[in-house]
């Protein structure tokens, strides 16, 4: 049985993602602080702790001496603008959307060969947004998606990441969805389970897709 570790598991993205890795007969494994409702075999770890980021890996690799796929769903966004933009928040935003992909990638390596790591991204990477340091981690996680896939092809491992639209998740309020489905060309936004399928695709099956940035939008 192939096995995909998917940090941000117990999110509206992440719980898709899981679901669909589970669908296609793999073994899934979720990182996150909080277990939710999550089925799957489940690891705490608050991705503002890298010690805790290494030590999960480390039980990880204990267990599974392969890991096929490795993605990142976990993401936050304080919605800052400069005018209330505070340190603290700033650098929270930061660590959160990438320590998961540099470090879980850094301590699963040995298992990792041969597989293949996607990070959710963000259209917003490459387009003003209200939340600073949300737009600029995004940014950070597509250079270090190039980064890695040119680091890491040695060892056989693909990286790269999709950058979703609008999606109704929670991060999306009620209130704003209908604003943001109208800047749509489709009309509405996207489902979780619509990007899970785009990131099954680039993780598991996309074999000449390696160091891309995948737009998942409308
Ligand atoms: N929704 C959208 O419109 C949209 C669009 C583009 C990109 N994205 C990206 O998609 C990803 C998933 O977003 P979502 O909408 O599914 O949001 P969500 O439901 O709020 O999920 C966020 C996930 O991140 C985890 N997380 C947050 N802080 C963490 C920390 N310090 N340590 C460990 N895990 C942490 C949460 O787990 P715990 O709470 O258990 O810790 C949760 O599983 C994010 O990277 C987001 O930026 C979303």
């Amino acid at each position: 049985m192939k096995t995909a570790v998917i940090i941000g598991g117990t999110g509206a993205i992440g719980s898709a993602v899981s679901e669909k890795f589970s669908s296609k007969n793999y073994k899934v494994i979720c990182i996150g602080r909080t277990t939710k409702k999550n089925l799957n075999e489940f690891y705490v770890c608050n991705l503002l702790d890298v010690t805790s980021i290494k030590e999960t890996s480390k039980k990880i690799l204990e267990k599974y001496k392969k890991i096929d796929v490795l993605v990142n769903c976990a993401g936050i966004n304080d919605g800052q603008e400069l005018k209330t933009l505070n340190e603290n928040s700033f650098y929270e935003v930061i660590k959160t959307n990438i320590n998961g992909t540099l470090f879980f990638s850094k301590y699963l390596l040995p298992g990792l060969k041969g597989g293949s790591i996607v990070s959710v991204s963000s259209i917003k990477a490459n387009s003003p947004t209200k939340g600073v340091a949300y737009g600029a981690s995004k940014a950070a996680l597509n250079n270090i998606t190039i980064n890695l896939a040119n680091q890491l092809s040695k060892h056989k491992i693909r990286v790269n990441a999709v950058a979703p639209g609008y999606t109704a998740t929670g991060m999306i309020s009620a209130k704003e969805r209908a604003l943001k489905a109208k800047k749509t060309i489709i009309g509405r936004l996207a489902n979780p389970k619509e990007i899970a399928q785009i990131i099954f695709f680039v993780a598991a099956e996309a074999t000449y897709i390696n160091g891309q940035i995948i737009t998942a939008d409308s």
